[in-house]
């Protein structure tokens, strides 16, 4: 017999304002399944994505924000937001994890498991 284990259950965590974060910038938030590195776009967007680089583990909070993507302060590989991909020449070498996040009026809030 297959059994399907539970989903996690989730914990939202209220991480701060939307605004708290400049555009085209990043805040690092520790969790206790590693660092993360909350992202808010240019267009107002929000993404979550564990603060690892594919490559050789370059903290992506420090890179610099371009549309939906972010370079990494290391070797300047650009990772997509949404997907933890990496992009152009480095795309299918590896991914970093995304998190959930989601914006609730104006308030960020990150879905870990519990
Ligand atoms: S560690 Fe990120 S590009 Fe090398």
């Amino acid at each position: 017999m297959n059994a399907i284990a539970p989903a996690p259950e989730t914990l939202w965590t209220d991480i701060g304002a939307v605004t708290d974060i400049p555009r085209r910038g990043a805040r690092r938030v520790p969790s206790p399944q590693g660092d993360l590195a909350v992202f808010r776009t240019g267009d107002n967007e929000v993404y979550a994505l564990y603060d690892r680089c594919p490559h050789k583990q370059g903290p992506l909070s420090q890179g610099i924000v371009h549309g939906r993507t972010v370079a990494c302060p290391l070797h300047n590989w650009i990772i997509d937001l949404a997907t933890g991909h990496p992009t152009g020449a480095d795309a299918g070498k590896g991914c970093t994890p995304t998190a959930r996040v989601e914006v609730r009026s104006g308030r960020i809030f990150l879905g870990l498991a519990r």
